[in-house]
């Protein structure tokens, strides 16, 4: 625990976590298809507007998310940035396997890119560049399209959504 007294605490995973936890942070599910047309997607909390000229958004995934190679190939994700009623849809992304589609509403969009329904908006991005950062990925992706729908997002703080 960190002692709400102390200004400084030691840096441990531990103290880094739970400082981590006190961020909030949207939630998206960064879906990505690969050259044999396999789906996949995963929960990201790890998502940064980053530049308007040019636009550019970021993502942090991490080396072990079987995401990962999808994305890389191929070049092309969406970020599909979940609404408020969509913690279930969060959960799914966050476990690993290979049916995680078969519960959920998406179409396909630009390159077959799922594009989940009633998200609160979404990004496909292609890649630009990527970045060593530690035990994650750092992805600089150019953005494509966006799809802005009227819901509002999805926030995780303290190891909860939406603050419940
Ligand atoms: C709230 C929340 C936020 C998460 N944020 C990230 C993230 O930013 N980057 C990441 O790589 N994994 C993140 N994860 C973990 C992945 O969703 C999880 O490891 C998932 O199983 C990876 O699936 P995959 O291997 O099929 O890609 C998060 C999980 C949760 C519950």
């Amino acid at each position: 625990m960190i002692d709400a007294g102390r200004a400084i605490a030691t840096a441990t995973p531990e103290t880094f976590r739970e400082v981590s936890r006190k961020w909030a942070s949207g939630i998206a599910v960064v879906t990505a298809v690969d050259s044999h047309g396999a789906l996949f997607g995963t929960t990201m909390s790890a998502v940064v507007s980053l530049s308007i000229s040019p636009l550019q958004y970021l993502i942090c995934i991490d080396r072990k998310s079987n995401s990962l190679p999808a994305i890389t190939s191929t070049g092309w994700f969406c970020i599909n940035m979940l609404s408020s009623s969509q913690e279930r849809i969060a959960m799914t992304f966050a476990k690993k396997g290979t049916d995680k589609f078969s519960a959920i509403s998406y179409r396909e969009g630009l390159n077959r890119l799922p594009i989940i329904q009633d998200v609160a908006s979404y990004i496909i991005c292609h890649l630009n560049s990527s970045f060593d950062g530690g035990d994650h990925v750092i992805i600089v992706g150019d953005v494509i399209e966006i799809g802005l729908h009227d819901a509002s997002p999805l926030v995780y703080l303290n190891g909860r959504f939406n603050n419940g």
